[in-house]
């Protein structure tokens, strides 16, 4: 990506152009390695899709529309994992596609990284929590392991948190998210790694701290290309 549209995509994320020095993003071509045989996979993703589709797991089923699985092509690398459905996502049956989804996508913009063609987007709550209130614990509890599953079979090689509910949840910790940022975590069987940032939503209230959240994306684009080029 040439330093010009990484202002633009800086300027749209609301970013001043001073912060955009970073060395140009090259995402190289995807690579992902299934866990499950090749042959097999698209019956898995469709009998989650069913799953989730006709999921009653949770009290969350008599208020949702439908759930939300999560979006995006189901070879890449990236997974970027948030909280859960807002009221345009329950709407919709798609992750991310409200306001702050917009951001979301700005932002991955500016570290070279295009939702529909190498990013999968997926929420730790597959169904909308009546008035966005913050997901309960029997509902993660019973939500996550669709997660679980979805990662055995996407087999990222990084995954990015966004927000306190996504980071806390999937790296099982209470740890505020000021303090999981800027490392580099470790998720699941195959120790994928995890990147902690803000929100979107939140970002969009605290416009502030969009800085610090554009430190996290150009650390997890430094982590990612360390591992595409062997060296994590
Ligand atoms: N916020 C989230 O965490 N996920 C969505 O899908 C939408 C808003």
């Amino acid at each position: 990506m040439d330093e010009l549209r990484r202002n633009e995509y800086l300027e749209a994320i609301g970013i001043d152009r001073w912060v955009s020095r970073a060395s140009a993003a090259v995402a190289p071509a995807p690579v992902s390695v299934p866990s499950e045989p090749e042959s097999q996979a698209p019956a898995l993703w469709e009998a989650l899709r069913r799953e989730v589709a006709s999921c009653t797991r949770c009290p969350l089923h008599a208020t949702r529309t439908q759930g939300v699985l999560g979006v995006g092509p189901t070879h890449c690398d990236w997974l970027v994992i948030g909280e859960a459905p807002g009221a345009e996502e329950d709407k919709r049956g798609e992750p991310f596609v409200g306001a702050a989804g917009q951001l979301l996508d700005a932002m991955l913009r500016a570290i070279g990284l295009d939702r529909a063609t190498n990013v999968y987007i997926a929420n730790v709550l597959k169904s909308r929590p009546p008035g966005n209130r913050d997901p309960k614990p029997e509902e993660v509890a019973a939500c996550l392991p669709y997660l679980v599953r979805q990662i055995a079979l996407l087999r990222p090689k990084i995954m990015l948190a966004v927000g306190r509910i996504a980071a806390q949840n999937l790296l099982g910790t209470q740890l505020p998210l000021g303090k999981l940022r800027g490392q580099v975590h470790q998720f699941g069987e195959f120790n994928t790694p995890v990147v902690v940032t803000y929100h979107p939503a939140y970002l969009l209230r605290t416009p502030a701290d969009k800085r610090k959240a554009w430190e996290d994306l150009k650390f997890a684009r430094g982590v990612y290309q360390r591992l595409s080029q062997g060296d994590v």
